[in-house]
């Protein structure tokens, strides 16, 4: 047992250093699986019915050691608990972070961070409930009379990312309404949605957590107009509500109390769409679909909260990160999902664990001397393989892999579907064994191919395997399974915040550029420069740009 943070860290960089007691390189997997048949029981782990194979990285007994002995020693439980519990984890907001609470049953207290959080959320929950059944059952119409069968959510970032996720993973031809997602603030975005709906029969749900994010309000500004112009001014705000913190800007805004859904400011934007920022899930959806979600996300908050540290999921997930970004120094990682519901997965993951992870000094305000989260990026499999997967295979440093396969679909094409998961298992079996030269130089001379071509080509047809990846396995895609996975994904990334000891939970790093982002709002509306001094590449590009667009 490794007794100090300094140590427990030194551990875990020494096991990627070091070769193996049997003289393997600390990076490679295949020599793993040589020696031990069982791998994949020793490195499958399960949470309900979902799956997670670690089987297929380099970690082994040593390294699981000093990894483990890090997440002991960094307080990975007391911090995992102390959220749970309501603390300020959240330093330098002074805030708590209780998503975990969204998810919890009324009563349920360990994840509730107390009576009075629990009463408030299940109070919104109610009333989103409620309103969601009128909405369906067509006791709330628009202002003609008409059913609503639009709802439109504009939010960004965190009030946007999880909502369009969600709905792409679990609409099906059931669901009750047709969700559209205004993030953006390019106008193109409204231009598309609006060729596509009726004001008469749509309801616009202004999500923001501050509710003076400058994109959501223009776009809510932009919207509410559309809305007074088709349907007459005093009927668009019974065409909108507003999910936020702020209350008193929702008022300002023109929405009334009863069409406010308000959450606490201890649910961050990445972490917020088990909230009220899920309204549109739910009607989109249906209220059982939004319910199931919350539900097996708080199956997977039972499993961190109470599974030991070597069979917790979202730890051992965080710890394989920490392998692949301290110990062997891979910065950047690949999500596939092999389902094309969850595109936006890699999305709503870019936002969760880089805005998350993306810091550069402890909780204490130290410069930190090591790497922290990595980049993440992806796309759907098996699409992926025929863009990025061939840096993955064959560019010069391994990217780490997340895969996740789904077992049944819910199309009856069989075949197709019977091709995308072998392709999925292909891509991580290619990954690990790799083909070398005697693999290649068989099958090309078996192919024909004349000897002077073989010794031309030979370099550019080997891989070189022993190529990280993770695979997460779900029977199938639907409510429970998906906050599950999403939840998993949260889970992790608290617990990378504790290893790395920073804070997960802020992001002061989107400050700069909305501070900077005024003056030159008021330089491109006037079309004068030299206001505000800039760079000078910045005021060369601002000149250029009033040029072109012909003002300057
Ligand atoms: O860009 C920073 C950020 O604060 C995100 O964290 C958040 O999800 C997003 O902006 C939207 O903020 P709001 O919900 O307050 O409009």
């Amino acid at each position: 047992m490794v007794h100090s943070v300094r140590q427990a860290w030194a551990a875990v960089t020494a096991a990627g250093r070091s070769p193996r007691a049997d003289g393997s390189a600390p990076d490679t997997i295949r020599p793993l699986f040589a020696a031990d048949p069982q791998r994949f029981e020793s490195y499958a782990f399960r949470a309900d019915n979902m799956l997670l194979d670690l089987s297929k990285t380099a970690l082994d007994g040593r390294a699981m050691a000093a990894l483990l002995d890090l997440a002991r020693v960094t307080g990975v439980e007391a911090r995992r608990d102390a959220m749970a519990a309501g603390e300020h984890v959240n330093t330098t907001e002074n805030r708590r972070a209780l998503h975990m609470a969204l998810r919890a049953p009324a009563g349920a207290t360990r994840a509730s961070g107390g009576a009075a959080v629990a009463a408030e959320i299940h109070s919104t929950l109610s009333r989103m409930h409620a309103f969601t059944q009128a909405i369906h059952g067509g006791a709330l119409r628009g202002a003609t009379g008409q059913r609503f069968t639009h709802v439109l959510n504009i939010g960004i970032g965190g009030s946007d990312l999880g909502p369009v996720m969600a709905t792409r993973a679990l609409v099906n031809p059931a669901s009750p309404m047709t969700a559209l997602h205004l993030g953006n603030v390019d106008g193109h975005g409204w231009r598309a949605i609006l060729a596509t709906i009726d004001p008469a029969r749509t309801l616009v749900l202004v999500a923001s957590k501050t509710f003076t994010t400058q994109e959501t309000m223009a776009n809510a500004r932009l919207v509410k107009g559309w809305l007074a112009q088709t349907l007459g001014e005093s009927n668009a705000a019974s065409h909108m509500a507003a999910l936020s913190t702020n209350l008193a800007a929702c008022a300002d805004f023109g929405i009334p109390s009863e069409r406010v859904f308000p959450f606490g400011d201890y649910v961050g934007g990445r972490f917020s769409m088990w909230s009220a920022i899920g309204l549109s899930l739910a009607l989109a959806l249906g209220w059982d679909s939004f319910e199931r979600m919350l539900e097996g996300a708080r199956a997977m908050d039972l499993h961190f909260l109470k599974a030991p540290l070597e069979a917790n999921m979202p730890v051992l997930m965080a710890l394989a990160e920490v392998w692949h970004v301290n110990a062997l120094g891979l910065n950047r990682r690949a999500v596939l999902p092999y389902d094309e519901r969850l595109r936006r997965l890699p999305a709503h993951l870019q936002q969760l664990e880089m805005e998350s992870l993306g810091k550069r000094v402890t909780l204490e305000g130290e410069t930190i001397t090591q790497a922290t989260g990595p980049v993440v990026f992806g796309e759907p499999g098996s699409s992926a393989q025929h863009s990025f997967m061939q840096m993955v295979h064959q560019g010069p440093e391994p990217v780490p892999v997340d895969f996740i396969l789904v077992a049944r679909p819910d199309h009856p094409w069989l075949e197709n579907h019977r091709i995308l998961l072998a392709h999925g298992l292909a891509q991580a079996e290619g990954l690990l064994a790799g083909k070398d030269e005697a693999a290649v130089r068989a099958e090309m001379t078996a192919a024909g191919t004349d000897a002077a071509t073989i010794e031309k080509l030979l370099p550019h047809r080997i891989f070189p395997g022993d190529r990280p990846s993770t695979t997460i396995l779900l029977p199938r895609l639907e409510p429970f399974t998906f906050g599950q996975l999403i939840a998993l994904y949260e889970h992790k990334v608290s617990v990378l915040g504790t290893l790395w000891n920073i804070n997960p939970f802020d992001q002061w790093g989107v400050e700069l550029g909305k501070q900077l982002a005024n003056p030159l709002l008021e330089e491109l509306e006037t079309g004068s420069t030299g206001t505000t001094p800039h760079d000078a590449s910045t005021t060369g590009l601002l000149r250029e740009l009033l040029r072109l667009r012909g003002d300057g």
